[in-house]
């Protein structure tokens, strides 16, 4: 059978994208931002996942005021980058998994969720800027390293979904992955955040406490995180720092004890919070998993040195 063996969150800044793209990540700036994923992109290397699961945001590229799914699911062979106003970024197409996400579209409409399939979409930053930040950079000519399947969030326009909602979903992806017949190994992306606010007299804002205890509670009390209603999002996160409720969709899809193996929080890239975390499912899954503990033991005591950078950021 298939299994989620992890979760990463993981902001998809559009400057980000934008510093990749223009041979930017060796400025100290910049630097700064991406020195804190190259533990991830070793953990990921070692993970070797078939699948990704991405939930993330359409950034009116794909979507518009004419058409917003609460829910998107991807279900086409392939995604190619988004247009968004100075051509599509120069990464590859991203290819699909049909099958699964079609199982993946079965079991949770038959579970209940009304999900929008889609079978043509075009995919942005907040999909490509995460995949940079775990896979590198690929070239527009080669392949991404693994197929992913798009999960589309209404985060833009209101009302987006409840953070118990997200979850439940999480829960309800984690059901379809189980019961899907190939033994693939998946992991699963929550993408957004952390706190900022793009525009208004508030615009620059960061709430670097609201941030931490977000993080934290991640592994320790997600059910805390599930309750915070949107408007404690708008007032303490800014008012995109909404698209934290995304995470809680990678939460719900894990189990319920995870570890923590890494983190990186700093500040700021363009005028955000950029939050990471790799979540993996507590050792009794890794054990399910055979070769996945190494990587699990080895990425605690990276853990361990991300503190330092914690304290920085
Ligand atoms: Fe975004």
């Amino acid at each position: 059978m298939a299994r989620i063996v992890a979760g990463i969150g993981s902001s998809h800044v559009p400057a980000i994208g934008a510093a990749i793209d223009n041979g930017k990540t060796e400025e100290p700036y910049w630097k700064r931002v991406f020195s804190g994923f190259e533990k991830s992109q070793e953990w990921m290397r070692e993970t070797k996942p078939d699948v990704a699961i991405i939930v993330y945001n359409d950034h009116a590229s794909a979507f518009s005021v004419d058409l917003i799914p609460t829910f998107a699911l991807g279900c086409a062979a392939e995604f190619p980058p988004a247009d968004e106003g100075w051509g599509p970024r120069p990464v590859p197409v991203v290819q699909g998994h049909p099958a699964l996400a079609s199982h993946i579209a079965q079991s949770v409409i038959l579970d209940e969720f009304d999900l929008t399939i889609v079978n043509k979409m075009t995919v942005d930053h907040g999909m490509t800027v995460p995949m940079n930040l775990l896979f590198g950079k690929v070239d527009k000519n080669a392949h991404w390293p693994c197929p992913v399947v798009p999960l589309a969030v209404n985060v833009v326009m209101y009302p987006p979904p409840t953070g118990h909602r997200c979850f439940m979903l999480g829960r309800a992806i984690k059901k379809a992955v189980e019961s899907y017949p190939d033994d693939l190994k998946v992991v699963i992306f929550g993408t957004g955040g952390l706190s900022h606010q793009i525009s208004g007299p508030r615009a620059g804002l960061i709430n670097s406490k609201w941030d931490k205890a977000f993080l934290d509670n991640l592994s320790k009390d997600p059910q805390k995180l599930v309750k915070i209603p949107h408007v404690d999002y708008m007032r303490e996160a800014g008012a995109e720092g909404i698209e934290m409720v995304m995470w809680l969709i990678m939460r719900g899809a894990l189990d319920d004890k995870v570890d923590e193996v890494y983190r990186f929080y700093t500040v700021p890239a363009s005028n955000t919070a950029v939050g990471h975390i790799i979540l993996e499912n507590h050792r009794r899954g890794a054990k399910a998993a055979g070769k996945h503990k190494p990587a699990a033991v080895k990425h605690k005591r990276a853990a361990a040195r991300a503190k330092v950078e914690r304290v920085r950021g």
